[in-house]
C-alpha cells in the first residue's frame, strides 16, 4: 500500500485548522470529520491512519483510545497546540505513533505522512504473515514481565530460564529484555557478551521498528532465543524516559509473539512504565517472611500509584524446598494472588550452568534437565497449550 491510496481520516473542530490541513494533505486522499462525529463514523470509513487534531474539551486521550478498539490496525497522530509533557505521554500510552504541534511542526506533516507509510507497509506485510499461521495476530503479541519487591527472588533466573524454554519448546518469535538497567543480569545465565544494549535504541525513539531492534539484540547460542542487554550504566540508566520504555515495549509487541521483560526491584517511573504495558506479571516469590512482607508493601505501592494489576498478577514460587519457613500453602492463605507455578531449589544445578557458560536447557525436549529448568519447562508448556 503506498500513501496515495491510504485513507486518511481528519478529525478536527476547527475550520482554520481544518484549512490549513487539507492544503498540507492536498495530495492524499484525505475525509474530515469532527470530534463530535468520530464515533460514529469511524467504523464506516475505516481509515488506515487518522489525524486526529486535539478538541476543545480535552478528548484526545479518549477518543485515541476508543479509536485504538475499534481499529487496531489503524495509525494514529495527535496534533496539538500545546506542548504538554504530560499530555504526551498520555497520548503516547494510549496507542498514538506521534504528536506533533501545531502549527510549528505542520511542515514535518508530509515527512511523517512518509513514515506512516513505511509503518503502513509494515503492518501489512505482517498481516500476511499472520494469516499464513502465525501464533499471534500482529501488534499483539503478549508482554510478560517478571517482578519482585524482593532482590534475589529469581526473577532473572526464571525470566531467562522462561524465554529459553518458550523459545526451545514452541515455533514463536520470543524477545527477552533486560531492565535492570543499571546491573543487568540477563547476560549472566544466558552467556552473551554486552557489546550492543538497548541503549543503542535511544537515537531511534520515534521510528523504532524491527530491524532496529533485530540490530541491538543478540541470539543465545542453543535456541537462537533474542535477546537485549542492558546498558549496566547508571549514568546512561538516568537518560531514559518512561516514553522509550513504552515505545520499546510497543515496537517489541508488534514484532514478537512474546515480549519478556526482566524488571528490576528498584520501583521508578521506567519499571512503572513497563508494568503498566504488561499483559502479564509474574511475581517471583520466596517462602520466607521478607517475601511475603515484600509482596505487601508492593501490592500498596501498586495501589497508591493507581496500578490496575486486576486479572493481570500471578505469583511464582521459587526455590521450594523442604527447608522453607513455611509451604505454598501457607503462602496461599496469606495471599490472595493466584499461583502460577512453583520453581524447585537446586543450587547445584543452577551454579553449574552458570560456571559452565551455559543455559538451563538447551534443546527442545531435553531428557536430562535439573529440577529447576524441568520445572520451568513444565510451566512453559502449560502455557502453551
Ligand atoms: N530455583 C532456584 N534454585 C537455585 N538457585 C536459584 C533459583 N532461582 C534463582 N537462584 C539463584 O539465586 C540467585 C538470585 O537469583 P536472581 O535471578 O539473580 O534474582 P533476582 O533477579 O530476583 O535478583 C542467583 O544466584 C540464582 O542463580
Ligand atoms: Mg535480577
Amino acid at each position: 500500500m503506498s500513501m496515495d491510496t491510504a485513507k486518511i481520516l481528519v478529525v478536527v473542530d476547527y475550520d482554520s485548522v481544518k484549512d490549513l490541513l487539507s492544503e498540507t494533505l492536498a495530495q492524499y486522499d484525505v475525509q474530515f470529520t469532527t470530534s463530535r462525529e468520530v464515533k460514529l463514523e469511524i467504523d464506516r470509513i475505516g481509515p488506515d491512519a487518522v489525524l486526529l487534531v486535539q478538541p476543545e474539551d480535552g478528548s484526545g486521550i479518549e477518543l485515541i483510545q476508543y479509536i485504538q478498539n475499534e481499529l487496531p490496525q489503524a495509525i494514529i497522530i495527535f496534533l496539538t497546540e500545546k506542548q504538554d509533557f504530560v499530555l504526551l505521554r498520555d497520548v503516547v500510552r494510549a496507542g498514538a505513533v506521534e504528536y506533533i504541534l501545531l502549527p510549528d511542526e505542520l511542515n514535518l506533516l508530509n515527512d511523517r505522512m512518509e513514515k506512516i507509510a513505511e509503518l503502513m507497509h509494515q503492518q501489512q506485510r505482517k498481516q500476511e504473515a499472520s494469516l499464513s499461521g502465525q501464533p499471534f495476530a500482529r501488534g499483539r503479541g503478549k508482554v510478560i514481565s517478571f517482578y519482585s519487591g524482593k532482590g534475589g527472588s529469581g526473577r532473572t533466573q526464571l525470566s531467562s530460564g522462561y524465554a529459553q524454554a518458550l523459545k526451545l519448546e514452541s515455533a514463536n518469535r520470543v524477545l527477552l529484555i533486560d531492565l535492570n538497567l543499571q546491573y543487568g543480569g540477563v547476560e549472566t545465565f544466558l552467556s552473551l557478551d554486552t557489546n550492543r544494549t538497548l541503549a543503542d535504541l535511544v537515537p531511534v525513539l520515534h521510528e523504532m521498528n524491527e530491524n532496529h531492534i533485530r540490530n541491538v539484540t543478540q541470539r543465545e547460542l542453543h535456541s537462537k532465543l533474542e535477546v537485549m542487554l542492558s546498558p549496566r550504566d547508571a549514568e546512561t540508566a538516568e537518560q531514559m524516559t518512561e516514553e522509550f520504555i513504552s515505545r520499546l515495549i510497543r515496537a517489541s509487541r508488534r514484532s514478537y509473539d512474546y515480549v519478556i521483560i526482566d524488571l528490576p526491584t528498584h520501583m521508578d517511573e521506567l519499571t512503572y512504565t513497563a508494568l503498566e504495558e504488561s499483559d502479564q506479571i509474574y511475581y517471583v516469590m520466596t517462602l520466607d517472611t521478607p517475601s511475603v512482607q515484600g509482596f505487601r508493601l508492593v501490592g500498596n505501592l501498586f495501589r497508591q500509584l493507581g496500578i490496575d494489576t486486576e486479572g493481570r498478577l500471578e505469583i511464582v514460587v521459587n526455590m521450594v524446598s523442604k527447608h522453607n519457613e513455611f509451604s505454598v500453602a501457607d503462602l496461599k492463605g496469606l495471599i490472595p494472588v493466584p499461583i502460577a507455578a512453583q520453581i524447585g531449589m537446586d543450587q547445584r544445578e543452577v551454579q553449574a550452568a552458570v560456571n559452565q557458560g551455559v543455559p538451563l536447557q538447551k534443546t527442545a525436549n531435553e531428557k536430562k534437565l535439573g529440577p529447576v529448568a524441568k520445572d520451568i519447562r513444565k510451566w512453559v508448556l502449560s502455557k502453551l497449550t
